[in-house]
């Protein structure tokens, strides 16, 4: 009889730890490469197959990805708070941000992937999972295949977003090198991947308004050919919102992923301070050295970078849910 007890006992406090392992969070339930394999076979085929058609009609399409996920990730982990739509109980989500507002694009595009998705497969698949994935493959395409990495996945998405957030986290480009690095230090990245990351500005564009008064309307070292063609784009007085032109990140290859960007900083043919930043300690300007002069390195750091901060923060197992539509939370 007593064993019999204590053999219930012991079943009994197995099962309590099985339920309070398994109802535990990341890291106990890490993300994993192929989490849709059986839930969604073909999860990752269709949004490569959106985001190839999309970048063919506008590169920028793949550099609005990567960009959405670098502000999805550094704010509330990458949840894809940063999608939700204002509503009357949350009337200014993090879209709505000065760093997301109104220079972030890409929304609509996130929503045909989610369409293609839910076509296949209803329910199932993250927005979370979809903003990364969406990045690893405008990476993959725009590096013409030079940046091809796994992407673990199995995110869920949170129904928190305030716009607040962003302007914590996500430090402007008039920052410098101690403020960039600290900014990633929070969200467990180093200097390195600082270094790294920041080579996505190989692509993409920039609003006049992000670089007109620190870099052209004050003192600095930007290239005085850049200045001069800069000059010529930008009104004196580009503000966000106003009359606020576009120009091209990497005037030498502005439409490939690729090591021109360390190139540029060594020029500097670089837009941002945040850019010109990274020589300004001599830890840094050794790893611009090394990413604009040995092939194949910056592609194979930058590819484990994207996947450590695609892991910022993670929502997982039975946190957050999986939204039907991205811009809103679900209501049951
Ligand atoms: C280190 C701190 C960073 C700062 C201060 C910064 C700042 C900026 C700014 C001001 C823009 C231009 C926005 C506009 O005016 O339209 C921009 C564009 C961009 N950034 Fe960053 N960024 C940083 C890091 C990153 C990281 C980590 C990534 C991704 C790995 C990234 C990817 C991009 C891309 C792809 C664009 C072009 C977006 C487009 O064409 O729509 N940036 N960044
Ligand atoms: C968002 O942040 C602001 C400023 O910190 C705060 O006043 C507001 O209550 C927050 N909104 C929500 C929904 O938490
Ligand atoms: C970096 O900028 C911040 C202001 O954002 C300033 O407080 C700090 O002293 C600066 N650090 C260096 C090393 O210049
Ligand atoms: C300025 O940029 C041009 C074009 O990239 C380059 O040829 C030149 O060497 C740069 N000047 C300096 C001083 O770095």
């Amino acid at each position: 009889m007593a064993t019999v007890a204590a053999k219930l006992g012991v079943l009994m406090a197995c099962a309590l730890l099985l339920l309070a392992v398994g109802c535990q969070a990341s890291p106990f339930w890490p993300l994993e490469v192929g989490f849709y394999h059986d839930k969604c076979p073909q999860a990752e085929a269709v949004v490569k197959g959106v985001m190839e058609k999309a970048i063919s009609q506008n590169p920028g399409n793949g550099a609005a990805m990567i960009r959405m996920l670098f502000h999805d990730c550094f704010v509330e982990g990458c949840d894809a708070s940063v999608l939700l739509d204002p509503t009357p109980f949350s009337p200014t989500p993090e879209k709505l941000s000065p760093p997301n507002d109104p220079s972030l694009r890409g929304f609509e595009l996130i929503d045909a992937i989610k369409d293609a998705v839910e076509a296949a497969c209803p329910g199932v698949v993250s927005c979370a999972d979809i903003v990364a994935f969406a990045a690893r493959d405008a990476s993959c395409i725009l590096s013409r295949g030079k940046v091809n990495f796994k992407m673990p996945s199995g995110r869920r998405d949170g129904t928190f977003s305030n716009a607040s957030e962003p302007l914590k986290f996500l430090v402007p480009p008039a920052s410098n090198l101690s403020d960039l690095v600290d900014s990633f230090v929070v969200k467990g990245l180093n200097t390195e991947d600082l270094v790294i990351l920041s080579g996505a500005h190989t692509i993409g564009r920039s609003h006049c308004s992000s670089f007109v008064p620190d870099r052209l309307n004050a003192p600095s070292d930007i290239n005085g050919s850049l200045a001069a063609f800069l000059r010529r784009q930008c009104p004196a007085d580009a503000t966000s919102g106003g009359n606020d032109p576009t120009v091209m990140q990497d005037v030498v290859t502005p439409n490939k992923l690729d090591r021109q960007y360390y190139k540029n900083v060594l020029s500097h043919t670089v837009l941002f301070t945040s850019d010109a930043a990274l020589m300004t300690s001599e830890e840094t300007a050794r790893m611009v050295v090394d990413n604009a002069n040995i092939p194949g390195w910056w592609e194979d750091r930058f590819e484990k970078a994207m996947v450590k901060m695609a892991g910022i923060e993670v929502k997982t197992g039975y946190q957050g849910q999986i939204r039907k539509n991205c811009r809103a939370i679900n209501h049951y």
